[in-house]
């Protein structure tokens, strides 16, 4: 089973370092007493869910993994809310706003982490499935947000795309990297966004027809790409291996629909290099010829 500690750490941190900020503006009188305690309460549950989620890795229930969206996500619903009711909504306008700014600052984080952290968790059994609606839209924020700081046009300048090259971006969420791809292979090549999700599909759809792509196809699917046998160029698996249940499944439709020069490059993100080695080399069908930034590169044998 491979599954990163490091977003529970994280998870942890994020906790911990709330009570600590939040403590150290109620000294300087920044915040009141009650942003304090909440922010402390918070601190300490987190923590707690984060440590149990920790050890249940692995199960199928996962009831912890979920109060770790859970519990960020009521605080900041409930800290408005109870203060309001408490001591009116003037009382809350002038002393709860620096603390309510306090916690969601350290709480959107933590919801962020839990998400991840379900989502780590949910290949252990059972059937890829695209997650629930409300779902993909919080992890679509997320994912429109890190754009700009994963510089997905020179990522994918670096791995190598071509002019005229045939790409497929599987798990293709938003389309991070489908429309920069698209844009970097031009008209003469093609990109395939495949994702489980509907809503993805379409998102990604949208997004190439607003901006006049005509090369990118949309897949709806789970492993089975419905590509022609040695069709592909590059393959990207970008922040998704680490969610797929049936690996070898999908390094064979891999291997399948490469073309013999063709290669696969995934970012290890969620997984360690190692880990994510293992799972190639475990098929036999794919060397693996360059570790670079968190990309791997895999050629097909
Ligand atoms: C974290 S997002 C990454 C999106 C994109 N690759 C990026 O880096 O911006 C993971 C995506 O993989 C999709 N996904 C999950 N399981 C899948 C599967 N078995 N087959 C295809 N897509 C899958 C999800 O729907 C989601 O859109």
């Amino acid at each position: 089973m491979i599954r990163s500690k490091k977003p529970y750490a994280f998870y942890i941190l994020v906790g911990a370092l709330g009570v600590i900020v939040m403590a150290a503006l109620y000294c300087v009188g920044s915040v009141c007493i009650d942003g304090l305690s909440f922010e402390t309460g918070l601190g300490i549950l987190t923590i707690a869910v984060g440590a149990l989620a920790l050890r249940e890795r692995g199960s199928e229930r996962g009831i912890i993994h979920r109060l770790c969206i859970l519990v960020p996500l009521g605080a900041i619903i409930l800290f408005p809310v109870g203060q309001i009711i408490h001591s009116g909504v003037e009382a809350f306008l002038t002393i709860g706003l620096a603390p309510l700014a306090v916690l969601t600052l350290f709480a959107v984080p933590q919801v962020a982490l839990g998400i991840i952290l379900v989502r780590n968790n949910e290949f252990v059994s059972g059937e890829d499935r695209p997650v629930p609606g409300s779902m993909f839209r919080m992890m679509s924020i997320f994912l429109r947000v890190r754009e700009p700081f994963k510089k997905p046009m020179q990522r994918l300048q670096k791995v190598g795309l071509q002019e005229g090259q045939t790409v497929l971006d599987y798990g293709c969420g938003i389309g991070s990297y489908a429309i920069p791809a698209s844009k970097i292979v031009g008209a003469s090549g093609k990109v395939y966004a495949l994702d489980i999700h509907p809503m993805a599909v379409e998102r990604v759809k949208k997004r190439a027809e607003k901006i006049g792509l005509s090369n990118v196809h949309t897949i709806l699917s789970n492993i089975d790409t419905s590509l022609p046998d040695n069709s592909v160029d590059v393959i990207l698996l970008y922040d998704v291996l680490q969610i797929i249940k049936n690996r070898d499944g999908l390094l064979q439709e891999f291997h399948r629909v490469l073309k013999p020069s063709g290669f696969v490059s995934v970012d290890s993100d969620h997984l360690r290099p190692e880990e994510v080695q293992d799972v190639f080399a475990s098929t036999g069908l794919f060397s693996q010829v360059d570790c670079e930034n968190g990309l791997l590169k895999f050629m097909k044998l």
